[in-house]
């Protein structure tokens, strides 16, 4: 497996304090290689974005390490460090609406991240750019953000993360705001982007069709814990965990008929067993890992033989 970009190792993420304390992420760890596209996927509120926002470095770990390119980033870290970091790892956002200021041109949507780092003729320059490169024409840089469709938008918000000349990029639900007809546009805008550029793409979805076209593995998800991770073909083949099988038996069939028949299963967390005999995170077969106690182990790894 190529060299990886990021590591997180037993992350952990607190919300609150004491009797209201909330742990959102709970002792997760994976890999991103260089190059790669690594998804992470679960239902909502399942902590998708608090590992980016810890990736970002805006919510803090309570434990574990997070690596960047060797070097340690969460915590405190030197101001040298905090400046590659801020512009080498770009997060790109659900919500084209949103997460756009109102009322700043695009010129300055754009440029904010190297505002200080460059005089304005390079800035415009370095603007028009990155607006291009995302698709826009370089005039959308005196206009403000209503103006635009939700697409624009969202090449917007791509544009001002290629700005900064990133390697990482955190991509949460990038596409699940649009319209179905113009998601493709952009799923294969950040492929371009990516083959161009050389990035690295953490792409955070609930959506698992979507992810089985864009991802070269997935890690599932389910309240704060990571239960399942793999290639992705040998999820979508031989998926383990329960809570996997669930989300897979919810994935459309092509094939109306096969879909009208389809029985969705459910997913009952109350089938694990976890009084005495503990889960771990379990590699069972080369780069395949689950969430698993020993019984569940055993159960697994004869389902992989019978397949
Ligand atoms: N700043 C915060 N303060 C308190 N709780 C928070 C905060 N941010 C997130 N949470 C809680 O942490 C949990 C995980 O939230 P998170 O936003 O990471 O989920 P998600 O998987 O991204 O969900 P979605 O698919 O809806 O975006 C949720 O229960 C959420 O309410
Ligand atoms: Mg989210």
């Amino acid at each position: 497996m190529a060299e990886p970009l990021l590591q997180v190792k037993h992350l952990s993420v607190v919300f609150g304090k004491r009797k209201s304390a909330f742990k959102a992420v709970n002792d997760v760890s994976f890999d991103v290689c260089r190059g790669e596209t690594f998804g992470l996927v679960g239902e909502s509120g399942s902590g998708k974005t608090t590992i980016g926002r810890a990736i970002i470095r805006v919510v803090p770990a309570q434990q574990g390490e997070i690596i960047f390119d060797g070097q340690r980033i969460d915590g405190r870290i030197s101001k040298e460090l905090d400046r590659q970091v801020t512009s080498r790892i770009q997060m790109i956002f659900q919500d084209p609406m949103a997460s756009l200021n109102e009322r700043a041109k695009v010129d300055y949507i754009v440029s904010e991240g190297i505002y200080r780092k460059y005089p304005k003729a390079q800035r415009e320059k370095l603007v028009e750019k990155a607006l291009n490169d995302v698709g826009l024409l370089p005039e959308f840089a005196s206009r403000f953000p209503h103006e635009f469709s939700g697409g624009q938008r969202q090449r917007i918000g791509i544009a001002r993360a290629l700005i900064m000349q990133p390697d990482f990029i955190v991509a949460d639900e990038p596409i699940s705001a649009l319209d179905v007809s113009i998601r493709a546009q952009v799923l294969n805008l950040l492929s371009d982007l990516q083959k161009a550029r050389g990035l690295t793409y953490l792409f955070i979805s609930h959506d698992l069709s979507v992810m089985r076209f864009i991802c070269d593995r997935i890690a599932v998800i389910h309240k704060g814990v990571i239960v399942e991770l793999a290639d992705t073909e040998k999820l979508f083949k031989h998926p383990l965990h329960p809570y996997t099988r669930a989300l897979l038996s919810a994935v459309p069939l092509p094939d109306p008929i096969s879909e009208r028949e389809k029985v969705l299963t459910v997913y009952d967390p109350s089938v694990h067993r976890y009084e005495t005999d503990l889960p771990r995170w379990t590699e069972l077969e080369p780069g395949h890992f689950v969430h698993a106690n020993a019984a569940e182990e055993a159960e697994y790894r004869k389902l992989l033989e019978d397949e």
